[in-house]
């Protein structure tokens, strides 16, 4: 890869923060190798798509894109096209069949043979397909092997913002929801060493992290053994926590049936560690939670609820549902809007179901809720969670909240846009999609709350986004100097995503609320 032609990358990602972070590495891997992004994958000499199967709508976003390189591609025949992640690893061959353009397909476990194939697909001009085996393609021994964990550079310019990072304590997944192609796409659950996460939390602080998520398919199902002793996530925690320079730590997602005292206890005992967790419930109906293989009950649910309050007092919970699944009924559905009534998510992800080949679900079980139905109920479901959104962040009207600083609120950044001098950070060339995006985050959007920025983003005060330890997302006018520290903001204002407010600081001799002078 020493030409200095064929070297301008372009990426674009879509699906959840695992694939965030597996862009991250594959970005720092190719720029070792002399790769610069850009923002136009038309410009590019190589351009990749980190994938995702979850829903059909996120295959059908990157087979779009894709058509429309075609043409660049006869114009550029040495332009490289790669295909990576979870529909490869789904999709396969079916990918080059699909889009014969498409020069390489590479699954979740292979993603460390990047750069080698994209240098051979350049110089060959073979079509590379480097995928791991099927769940029932070998011994479980073999099938963990293939899909080996990659965890090697990190690039801190490739981050959602320089002091958030993610750092993967697990792959894959062994729960088999009947929905789900995740156990096919990212493989057996295997757990890292803690001492390597360790490390890698150290490298991150010393590259000014001050925020980390430790991540997983069902991260609270973390389980390592060393020297016959078992390490489970509360372990995690407890090891990393006193890294100096890490100020939060986050993890993500959590299976309900793994949410034990021990790690509510680590939660409410360490510090740095946010009051918030993401456990997703899927539906408030029992015969639907036993469809879906969820191993658990609405009353377990329940009781798990009662758990984390009684142990974890103010902790914010947030949940995933899924609208329409197969043999949904009105009542079905009506026990749902009244799970989410009763636990009062902080937010809830709410998704239409979309049969995915390879799932149980779609082999045994009929999708037979129209898709208005699920649309209908789609609606309603956001509805409920939105009124609830809006009535709590209204609770905080006159409080005030401990925030770290993320950076330019979303519309600071677009506003930056306009004004060329500045760089936002989020760097050219990483794209998320926006459906991506709007799936993932579908009730937050930081930023979104309508407060002015009020001046020059270079010299003066623009408007910055942060969030509190529960996790709420805070507007307010400050320095961009101030992205990566923590500050107190006094809440004046909501909406449904958004806390909005001002920085404030504590005169300690006058005991009084001042503002705090921006410079
Ligand atoms: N259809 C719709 N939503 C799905 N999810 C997973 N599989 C499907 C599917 N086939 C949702 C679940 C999961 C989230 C990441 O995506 O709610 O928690
Ligand atoms: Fe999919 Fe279920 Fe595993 Fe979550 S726990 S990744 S929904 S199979």
């Amino acid at each position: 890869m020493s030409n200095s032609h064929n070297q301008l990358l372009y990426i674009e990602t879509v699906g959840c923060q695992m694939n965030v972070l597996d862009s991250e590495l594959v970005v720092a891997a190719l720029r070792e190798g002399g790769y610069e992004l850009t923002e136009s994958m038309y410009d590019a000499d190589t351009v990749l798509f980190n994938t995702c199967s979850v829903r059909e709508h996120a295959e059908h976003k990157i087979y779009s894109q894709l058509g429309r390189l075609k043409y660049s591609k006869r114009k550029r025949p040495d332009k490289v096209i790669g295909v990576f992640g979870c529909m490869a690893q789904k999709d396969q061959e079916l990918i080059f069949q699909r889009a014969p353009h498409v020069d390489m397909v590479v699954g979740t476990g292979q993603l460390a043979e990047i750069p080698r194939l994209v240098s051979e697909a350049r110089r060959d001009r073979n079509k590379a397909l480097a995928v791991s085996l099927a769940r029932t393609g070998g011994s479980r021994d073999e099938v963990v092997s293939s899909f080996e964990s990659y965890d090697p550079l990190r690039d801190p310019t490739m981050r959602p913002s320089p002091f958030q990072a993610y750092v993967r304590i697990m792959i894959g997944c062994d729960k088999f929801c009947t929905y789900c192609v995740v156990p096919t796409t990212r493989g057996p659950e295997q757990s890292r060493p803690p001492s390597q996460i360790l490390t890698e939390v150290g490298v991150l602080a010393g590259q000014g992290v001050r925020e980390v998520t430790l991540l997983g398919q069902t991260v609270n199902s973390y389980s390592h053994v060393e020297d016959g002793r078992t390490f489970r996530l509360a372990d995690v925690l407890e090891l990393i926590h006193d890294t100096e320079g890490i100020e939060r730590i986050k993890f993500v997602t959590n299976f309900p049936r793994d949410m034990d005292a021990r790690l509510l206890e680590a939660v409410r005992d360490l510090p740095k560690v946010g009051r918030y967790l993401h456990v997703p419930a899927q539906s408030g109906s029992d015969t639907v939670l036993e469809r879906m293989k969820r191993g658990y009950t609405v009353g377990e649910y329940r009781e798990m609820m009662s758990r984390i309050n009684e142990i974890i007092p103010g902790c914010a919970v947030s949940s995933d549902f899924i609208v329409g699944f197969c043999g949904e009924t009105d009542e079905d559905f009506e026990a749902s809007r009244r799970l989410v009534e009763e636990c009062r998510f902080k937010n809830s992800f709410i998704f239409k179901y979309s049969p995915r080949s390879g799932t149980k679900a779609d082999e045994r079980l009929v999708d037979d809720v129209p898709e208005a139905v699920k649309r209908e109920r789609n609606a309603r479901l956001l509805d409920v969670q939105t009124a609830i959104c809006e009535e709590d962040n209204a609770e905080f009207i006159g409080l005030t909240a401990d925030v770290l600083v993320e950076g330019p609120s979303k519309m600071a950044l677009k506003q930056m846009k306009q004004q060329p001098a500045v760089t936002p950070h989020p760097v050219p060339g990483v794209e998320l999609s926006e459906d991506a995006a709007a799936e993932v985050v579908s009730l937050e959007t930081p930023g979104s709350a309508g407060t002015d920025v009020t001046s020059d983003p270079v010299s003066g005060p623009i408007q910055l986004v942060g969030r509190t330890d529960c996790d709420r997302i805070v507007v307010f006018d400050g320095n961009p100097r101030l992205a990566g520290s923590l500050a107190t903001i006094s809440v004046d204002d909501c909406t449904a995503t958004t806390l909005i407010g001002r920085i404030v600081t504590r005169e300690v001799q006058h005991a009084a609320v001042v503002e705090l002078p921006v410079v």
